[in-house]
């Protein structure tokens, strides 16, 4: 049976397919035809090669479904057999192309151990930075002659736009990370002449979107970050180079638990005008509560540290699932911690609350400086802070992603006092030398 493919490509397109890079990227504008291209490069490859494994990644698995399991089928009819329950199509040359979703930020953990000579991700800024590292570790292949490689179709905007925004169009470059790997196509919806014929209303529809999804999705703009939570945030306003830090500043401390997921724990201290400097980070996974605190209090050294707030949940009973992670049935993470000599206070964990808290902080005060600024060492704040996105339900919240060390800023902030009452407890502070005022109302400790 011949495999008879419909449709040119255009002349994008056909770039995207001529790429050799090791991570080639199609992107920008929305209808410019890069899930078609996509779709198209893979069956050519798997055609072309004998024995291929090939990955083709989407978020969801609707998405999935419209975008490409149907086309597919109705292209490959008669050409390849297709397993339902696997989502793989099988070629006669013994290439296959396996579909899969990751919905959740651990799904792509089921690709552990799995090798792809070719891994093709779908709206790759739907994908987290460590989504996208950990697939790269499974793109490899024993076929002679053939280089592993990644295809990435992409819009600017949600979780991935930094990492695809720093790779491939800012191209800024880490010591691990070959220049030459990267190559980016740039996707107009004006190249796809065949939609435009078809669907004329497309480019108004386009139009017609609110400035700053028409600047993402029409002009595919990378400047512009659709869906950022905190647009506040600007490396360059609260971004500083360590430095020696006073004795006299107060420190604490903040963590966001997790074991499969990471765990954050920062580090604050604050200038006796109440501004916050984050000065430290420690972001491991996998690591148990002994050894977390360990870690904690090797960084930490003979530092003075007032307090340490933690997430609520610590103080719940998790039962046997601690068991394995070497504390007994019936403890909760916290006495855990306690044991290991390192005491926390249970963190203000209201979310809207606590984001407006972060807000409040990161803008500019009287003279220009922000309430809050972190120290350039602590890399995956950095990261984490500007990738948080809106939460489509509930736009007053920030949506689940990779926020474990916003979520330990935020428990930080919430310790603190609200930054428009920070001079009056700037002002009784000053009336109470001994530190001996009582806790706030609400049970947190100002300092
Ligand atoms: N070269 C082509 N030949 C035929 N149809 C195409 C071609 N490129 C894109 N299309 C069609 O144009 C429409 C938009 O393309 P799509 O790949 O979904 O765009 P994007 O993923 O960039 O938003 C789809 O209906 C697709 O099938
Ligand atoms: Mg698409």
């Amino acid at each position: 049976m011949q495999l008879t493919l419909n449709g040119e490509p255009n002349p994008r397109q056909r770039e995207f397919f001529l790429s050799r890079a090791r991570h080639t990227a199609y992107g920008g504008a929305r209808g410019g035809g890069k899930s078609w291209a996509m779709r198209r490069k893979l069956v050519l490859l798997a055609a072309n090669y004998d024995g291929l494994n090939i990955l083709l990644l989407r978020r969801t698995l609707p998405e999935l479904r419209e975008n490409h399991i149907l086309p597919l089928l109705k292209e490959l009819y008669g050409f390849a057999d297709y397993n339902a329950t696997e989502h793989v199509f099988d070629f006669p040359n013994g290439s296959r192309i396996k579909l899969g979703y990751c919905d959740s930020l651990a799904d792509v953990y089921q690709y552990q151990g799995q090798e792809y000579a070719v891994i093709g991700m779908e709206e790759a800024t739907h994908f987290t930075e460590e989504q996208q590292q950990f697939l790269a570790t499974c793109n490899r292949t024993a076929v002679p002659g053939f280089s592993p490689r990644m295809y990435y179709t992409c819009n600017p905007g949600n979780v991935g736009h930094a990492w695809v925004k720093r790779l491939f169009i800012d191209r800024q470059f880490r010591e691990d990370e070959d220049p030459d790997d990267y190559a980016f196509i740039p996707a107009r919806v004006w190249d796809n002449k065949v939609l435009l014929t078809a669907d004329p209303g497309y480019v108004k529809q386009l139009m017609a979107l609110p400035e700053e999804l028409r600047r993402a999705h029409l002009d595919g703009d990378w400047d512009v970050h659709a869906g950022q939570y905190f647009r506040e945030f600007s490396r360059q306003r609260h971004v500083v180079a360590p430095y020696a830090i006073p004795d006299y500043y107060r420190r604490f401390r903040s963590m966001d638990w997790g074991y499969n997921d990471p765990c954050c724990v920062l580090w604050h201290a604050v200038d006796p005008e109440g501004r916050v400097v984050t000065y430290r980070e420690l972001y491991v996974r996998e690591t148990r509560p002994d050894e977390v605190a360990r870690m904690v209090k090797d960084m930490t050294g003979d530092e003075q540290i007032a307090y340490t707030v933690a997430s609520p949940d610590l103080w719940q009973n998790r039962g046997a699932m601690l068991a394995a992670k070497g504390g007994f049935e019936g403890e909760t993470l916290a006495e855990l911690f306690m044991k290991s000599g390192l005491g926390m206070i249970p963190a203000d964990s209201s979310r809207v609350a606590g984001w407006q808290r972060v807000r409040d902080y990161l803008a500019p005060q009287a003279d220009g400086e922000p309430r809050w600024k972190c120290f350039s060492d602590c890399a995956n704040l950095i990261r984490t802070l500007p990738a948080l996105q809106y939460d489509e339900r509930n736009r007053e919240d920030a949506a689940d992603g990779e926020d474990h060390a916003p979520e330990a800023l935020r428990y930080g902030l919430m310790s603190r006092p609200h930054a428009a009452k920070a001079k009056d407890e700037r002002s009784m502070r000053a009336f109470d030398p001994l530190g001996m005022r009582p806790q706030r109302r609400d049970g947190y400790m100002s300092i």
